[in-house]
């Protein structure tokens, strides 16, 4: 093995298949750094506005290769920073995810972030957390998993999490946000969503999130 071969975990799914609080607990008690990959997306959309994904390859390019990704701390409490910061709650509204989401059809944007998320993988152990990181960024991982939920259980959470912070959200609004999003993920030309040959699918619309963090953190060890 490389010297600089590290540990990674994958976990990809659909927006609000609860990979989020799931894979932080995990990582915490694998003893591993977490990347919460859809947060890299959320950055480069407030980083570049609401009709980021309107303008010139080039200047998306450039704007991109000045954004510098980091990881502070470990386990649960690892925190990523962008430009040595973390980023501001507003960046998980639902709206926010939309323009990520339609910034992460972009080769660009792509080839960019993944070259910043091998570039993370190779500087610690890692948990990472996506759409396409057990299929296109870290392929080679022995360990990954799919998460999946209904779209109407995903649609509820996502309404609770918003609610927790503050942000009292419209569940018909966002079932229709969620769908819509889940149709541009599956369906875009490079890295779309889908669970890798070799990823364990996991439907998490029944189990609570202890179960989930457990069934991954005893596969994980297996
Ligand atoms: O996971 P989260 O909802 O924060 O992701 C926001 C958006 O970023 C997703 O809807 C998706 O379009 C994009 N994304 C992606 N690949 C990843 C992570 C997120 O395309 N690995």
């Amino acid at each position: 093995m490389p010297s600089d071969a590290r540990r990674i975990i994958t976990i990809d799914g659909p927006a609000g298949a609860g990979k989020t609080s799931v894979s932080r607990r995990a990582a915490g008690e694998l003893g591993l750094a977490y990347l919460d990959t859809g947060a890299m997306f959320r950055a480069v959309a407030l980083r570049l506005g609401q009709d980021g994904h309107r303008l010139a390859e080039s200047d998306i390019d450039a704007a991109l290769a000045a954004v510098v990704f980091s990881l502070d701390g470990s386990g649960a409490d690892t925190r990523l920073l962008v430009d040595g910061k973390p980023l501001p709650d507003s960046a998980r509204t639902e709206e926010v995810g939309a323009m990520a989401s339609k910034l992460a059809v972009l080769p660009v944007v792509r080839a960019r972030l993944k070259q910043a998320q091998q570039a993370l993988g190779r500087t610690t152990d890692l948990l990472a957390e996506g759409r396409d990181m057990g299929t296109a960024v870290f392929p080679d991982a022995p360990c990954k998993f799919f998460l999946d939920a209904s779209a109407e259980v995903r649609a509820r959470r996502r309404v609770a999490q918003l609610a927790a912070l503050g942000r009292p959200a419209d569940y018909a609004a966002i079932l229709a946000a969620i769908s819509r999003r889940d149709d541009q993920d599956r369906n875009r030309a490079e890295a779309p969503l889908a669970a890798a040959p070799d990823a364990r699918i996991i439907d998490t619309s029944a189990m609570t999130e202890d179960a989930v963090v457990a069934a991954i953190v005893a596969a994980a060890r297996a």
